[in-house]
């Protein structure tokens, strides 16, 4: 079931365009990142899904409510940690959580029941009596993934949750985000890779508005151009291995190096997911040539990005 439908999301400040037509959907039960270089686009992005900021053109659903239509459904489905979480520094950590959760309609016996149950899952028991202003920047992540948490919602929107945390800060929120994600879908934005592939199972691309692409790491990197590349060093007379492995269908480029200390380099490019290595060694055996050394280029989830977001 998708949790999230976004329709040609699109929108404009003044003359400038912040997000093209952007079109993705999002399953219950992922956890997703939105990584895209400063400026690419993501805050806007969430800000639309959120009901924050109106888009220009195009529409989403959260949950099955179309955020136009349905604004207060598909609110009532989401919590949404900004940016910058405002928080109220002269308010403890209590007070300030029971004031969102009234903010938010939630009332009664479960307000206190659910006060509990977000500070519980945050760990911010210990803090409970502090006032904002004397915790630190990972705890203040806390308290705004708390509020995001209040009324239990279905989807979990957050922007750049680790940004200005140190590294055990940041180990931190992505123990209680991966946490999170068995019992909610989960949107955070980035963008540091490495904290992408450590807890996301989709990502989405998004560069100079546009997204670029979405999908599994593991698909995404398969995927790619580099994904077919081997590199081969062997000695001896390389024309005919050059030519055998040129009339192997998946091979699309074969690229003889000057050789160096007298073994001779290939560097040969196939389709993205193929491997080619059996094959070429093959041939170099039946030649009988030596070979010292052959290995196919595993690209990264950085290869990705790069190739997506190239300016060339
Ligand atoms: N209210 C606004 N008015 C004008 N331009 C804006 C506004 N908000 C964002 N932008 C511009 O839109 C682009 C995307 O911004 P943003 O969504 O914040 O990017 P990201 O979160 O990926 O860093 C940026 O170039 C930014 O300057
Ligand atoms: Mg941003």
């Amino acid at each position: 079931m998708s949790m999230v439908i976004a329709e040609h999301l699109h929108k404009t400040f003044g003359r400038f365009t912040a997000v093209k037509d952007a079109t993705f959907s999002i399953d219950k039960g992922e956890i997703v990142g939105f990584l895209g270089p400063n400026g690419a686009g993501k805050t806007t992005t969430m800000k639309m899904l959120t009901g924050y900021l109106p888009p220009t053109a195009g529409t989403a659903s959260i949950a099955g409510y179309d955020i136009i239509d349905k604004p207060l459904e598909a609110r009532r489905h989401l919590g949404y940690m900004p940016e910058n979480v405002p928080l109220y520094d002269d308010m403890r950590v209590y007070e300030y959580l029971d004031y969102r959760a009234r903010l938010k309609g939630i009332c009664g016996k479960s307000v206190r029941q659910q006060l509990g149950e977000v500070i519980d899952k945050c760990g911010l028991e210990p803090k409970r009596k502090n006032l904002i202003s004397t915790l630190s920047k990972g705890y203040r992540q806390r308290v705004g993934l708390a509020d995001a948490l209040l009324g239990n919602p279905d989807l979990l929107i957050l922007d750049e949750p680790t940004n200005g945390l140190d590294p055990n800060q940041i180990r931190q929120i992505r123990e209680l985000i991966r946490a999170l994600s068995e019992n909610h879908t989960v949107i955070l934005s980035t963008h540091i890779l490495s904290e992408v592939e450590m807890i996301c199972n989709k990502v989405i691309i998004i560069d100079q508005g546009e997204i670029k692409a979405a999908d599994t790491p593991e698909n995404l990197t398969t995927n790619l151009r580099a994904a077919g590349r081997v590199s081969i060093e062997f000695k001896g007379d390389p024309t005919a291995v050059v030519a055998e492995l040129e009339a192997f269908a998946p091979v699309k480029k074969v690229i003889l190096e000057e050789p160096e200390d007298g073994w001779n380099r290939l560097l040969v490019r196939a389709e993205p997911g193929t491997d080619t290595r059996e094959k070429a060694a093959a041939i170099i055996t039946a030649h009988g040539l030596p070979m010292r050394h052959i290995y196919r280029h595993i690209p990264s989830l950085e290869d990705v990005f790069v190739e997506m977001t190239r300016r060339d």
